[in-house]
């Protein structure tokens, strides 16, 4: 039954992409082409005959034309699983800036990859914060990525606009309430406002990088996981400008 079944359905892919002639391209367009005109795939927009060639139809891209080369039946669930290399994947889902889904990071444990973040950061960045309309206030970040154990170096990014930069107040808090200073007030600096890209590090040699007040290579060897605390002191009589970027980078070895 299925045999038969099978063999009609060849025969008839076989008379149309006959009866369609030479002008269609390639295989795939064939079947593509052939299952509509038998009605297995319906597209709304074509009410041509089946006798007529339904390659010309090319401003109207039937949805139903497969995308991936080897698949054979369009009505198949078109959304294919994005397959990561083992190198690919290692970047992406240990190093990327961005927390990528988790549906795509199975990679990791399919190749049996565990990320090194001695060799690269992990960056660590908030799920969600406020930013009231003036006074101080805090953005919290959940470090929960199972790959860090200690401290080798810690860097702050952060993107502000709109803060009055010189009484801005600026303190890292880390998961064992330790206190670090990042930026006190500047009395001796221009009252200025404009976007700021800081990245706070004691990396030797980063010319582009903002000493903190308070050494960060204090935290070597401290517990990296857990929640981390910026607390931003504003004065509460100017109104506050926009966080647009913060980051944690985390080298654990
Ligand atoms: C920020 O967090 C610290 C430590 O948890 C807390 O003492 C302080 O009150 C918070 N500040 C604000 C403005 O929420
Ligand atoms: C932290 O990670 C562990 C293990 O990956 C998980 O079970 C736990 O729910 C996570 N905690 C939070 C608050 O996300």
């Amino acid at each position: 039954m299925v045999r038969f079944a099978l063999w009609s359905l060849w025969s008839l892919l076989l008379s149309v992409t006959v009866a369609t002639g030479a002008e269609v391209e390639g295989c795939e367009a064939d079947v593509a082409s052939a299952l509509q005109v038998m009605g297995r795939v319906k597209n709304p927009d074509d009410d041509s005959p089946p006798e007529e060639d339904p390659a010309d139809d090319d401003d109207e891209d039937p949805p139903e034309e497969p995308e991936d080369d080897d698949d054979e039946d369009p009505e198949e669930d078109p959304d294919v699983p994005i397959v990561l290399e083992p190198e690919e994947c290692e970047q992406v889902c240990c190093y990327s800036r961005f927390s990528s889904p988790e549906s795509l990071c199975g990679c990791l444990a399919d190749h049996s990859i565990s990320c090194n973040f001695c060799s690269s950061p992990y960056f660590a960045t908030p799920s969600e914060y406020h930013v009231p309309d003036s006074g101080s206030f805090n953005v919290s970040i959940l470090v929960n990525e199972t790959g860090l154990t200690t401290i080798s170096q810690l860097e702050v990014g952060l993107g502000l606009a709109g803060f009055h930069l010189q009484t801005l107040g600026i303190t890292l808090l880390g998961p064992n309430a330790e206190s670090l200073r990042l930026k006190g007030a500047e009395p001796d600096q221009p009252d200025e406002t404009q976007e700021v890209h800081w990245v706070f590090s004691n990396r030797p040699g980063c010319n582009d990088c903002k000493e903190p007040v308070d050494s960060l290579s204090q935290l070597q060897g401290k517990e990296a996981k857990g929640t981390w605390t910026l607390m931003f002191e504003t004065d509460p009589e100017v109104l506050n400008g926009l966080v647009s970027w913060v980051e944690l980078s985390l080298t654990s070895c």
